[in-house]
């Protein structure tokens, strides 16, 4: 397997703490289309800009980790706990993984790992994340991870000429 740093492994994958060195396939994957429709995200991100986002989240505390399948030993995605409530103990979830490896397991098992990590380690008692309604696949993995749905947010995003719905979700540590 790969020689760079990891921070937590499971079966499938290996989650490596985000740098320089994984700039180019930040940039790579967060401009593809096929992710970038699901995401809020709207503006072309270069690795300056990147890196400049990186240095923000270090300096906050925030965690990005990149996503590498293990069979492969290639980079998959990209996985974040950030906006962190540290007395209320919550933070907020984002995963992207590239086209070729969704539908692999890997979007499950690194998130899984991740919010063990942060209920385990961090005291996080709740993780939150917001996703738009249409995007199905996302719903289904969070629904599976133990997501419940707690609001809807009608009509409130501007995505490819309409306004669309957005879910607020959540997963509560032992609940
Ligand atoms: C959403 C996403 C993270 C899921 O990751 P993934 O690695 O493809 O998902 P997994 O293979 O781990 O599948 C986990 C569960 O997701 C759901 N899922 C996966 N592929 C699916 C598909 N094609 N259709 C419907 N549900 C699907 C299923 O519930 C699946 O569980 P199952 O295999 O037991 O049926 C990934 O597709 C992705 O990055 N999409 C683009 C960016 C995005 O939407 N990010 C989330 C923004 S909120």
């Amino acid at each position: 397997m790969d020689k760079r740093a990891f921070f937590l492994s499971g079966k499938k994958c290996v989650l490596i703490p985000a740098s320089k060195r994984e700039a180019g396939f930040i940039e790579k994957l967060i401009n593809e289309e096929e992710v970038r429709k699901n995401l809020a995200e709207r503006f072309p991100r270069n690795q300056e800009a990147i890196m400049e986002t990186l240095e923000a989240m270090n300096r906050k505390k925030e965690i990005f980790l990149v996503i590498a399948d293990k069979k492969t030993d290639s980079n998959a995605g990209a996985i974040l706990l950030h906006d962190f409530s540290w007395h209320n103990r919550r933070a907020m979830l984002t995963i992207s993984i590239l086209p070729e490896f969704q539908g692999m397991g890997l979007g499950y098992e690194s998130s899984k790992l991740l919010i063990d990590y942060a209920f385990k380690n961090l005291q996080i008692h709740k993780v939150c994340l917001e996703v738009y309604a249409f995007n199905k696949r996302a719903v289904s993995m969070y629904e599976k991870l133990g997501f419940k749905k707690e609001g809807r947010f009608k009509k409130h995003s501007f995505k490819d000429g309409k306004y669309v719905d957005l879910l607020f979700m959540s997963l509560i540590h032992d609940e």
